[in-house]
């Protein structure tokens, strides 16, 4: 029986790409003149959590696929000199601190356009020449997973052992197969870790009934940089757009591509009520507020007339 390791020799992970060049039209009128990875979840932006789950797991280059009106996404991870000016002025050392403290090394950030919105597959080949001939990670800013060791930490781990691709997965009520890509789980395939399983094949975002199984790409990848090469040549598929998934699915000929069942609770940010609920989620974490935003909500569903 194949075992779960990729021939593949497994190489450090030192880069992520987050494609953030959507328009977040779900999230009109508040995206009109603000990208949607700004929209905060109690006061980080979207991108600011993805960035720091990134650096927690190893990541040191973070490369960014914008599009136009991104600006304040580059704004956000650079100095803001008035503002620290001021809060230095004023002795606000904490305020200080949440401004700049976190900021990566200069050099360490890079920003790369995609000029037409041409689907996710399209988004990630955009920073081909900034990946080169390593392995990276892809990270989408809107899928938030909730828990205390990072989603991107426990994938660079496990793919430290397995080498080859990895790509953070769930499984979705079959109902929902039809806005995910949904692995072809390999049951041949045995695996130490009960985490992991083979793909031997992708479909991005099948019907139900054509679905081979509800085990759904979240958004997080460890990719080997021979996509690339697929991704030169990849036709559209799904919705007319050039499919991440379509492309990883060919790589599944010449190296091994694993689905990896985090640990954690993922909030859908792209959709209204999945970013509603990350952000009740994460404030009841915050310990410094987690009394109050209790009680806060306890009077929102009595006056709502809702019991729980
Ligand atoms: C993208 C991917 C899909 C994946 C999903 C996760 O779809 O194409 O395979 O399952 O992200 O959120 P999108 O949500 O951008 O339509």
């Amino acid at each position: 029986m194949e075992p779960l390791v990729s021939k593949h020799t497994s190489q450090k992970v030192r880069k992520a790409v987050f494609p953030v060049g959507g328009l977040g039209t779900r999230f009109l009128p508040a995206t009109k003149s603000m990208p949607k990875e700004m929209l905060p979840i109690v006061d980080m932006p979207l991108i600011h959590y993805a960035f720091e789950e990134a650096r927690a797991a190893g990541i040191e280059q973070f490369i960014f696929v914008t599009g136009r009106n991104k600006h304040a996404i580059e704004d956000h991870f650079d100095h803001a000199y008035e503002l620290q000016t001021q809060l230095t002025a004023k002795n606000k050392a904490k305020e200080l601190k949440q401004t700049s403290d976190w900021l990566p090394e200069a050099g360490n950030v890079s920003f790369t356009r995609q000029q037409e919105p041409r689907g996710l597959g399209h988004a990630v080949w955009c920073a081909r020449h900034l990946i080169g001939d390593e392995p990276f990670a892809v990270i989408l800013a809107d899928d938030m997973v909730f828990t205390k060791k990072g989603c991107m930490t426990q994938m660079v781990e496990a793919q430290k052992k397995s080498g080859g691709n990895v790509l953070g997965v769930m499984d979705v009520p079959r109902e929902k197969t039809s806005s995910y890509g949904i692995v072809d789980i390999d049951k041949k395939a045995k695996s130490k870790d009960a985490r992991l399983v083979k793909a031997k094949g992708l479909v991005e975002k099948p019907a139900p009934e054509d679905a081979p199984s509800t085990l759904s790409i979240i958004g997080r990848y460890i990719l080997q940089p021979e996509i690339f090469g697929i991704l030169d040549k990849q036709k559209p598929g799904a919705g007319g757009e050039i499919q991440l998934t379509d492309a990883i699915a060919k790589m599944i000929k010449t190296d091994d591509v694993f689905g990896y069942r985090f640990d954690g609770v993922r909030y859908d940010c792209g959709s209204l009520v999945g970013f509603v609920a990350a952000n009740v989620a994460y404030a009841l974490d915050r310990k410094e507020i987690t009394g109050t935003m209790t009680k806060e909500l306890q009077g929102v569903f009595k006056r709502a007339g809702i019991k729980l």
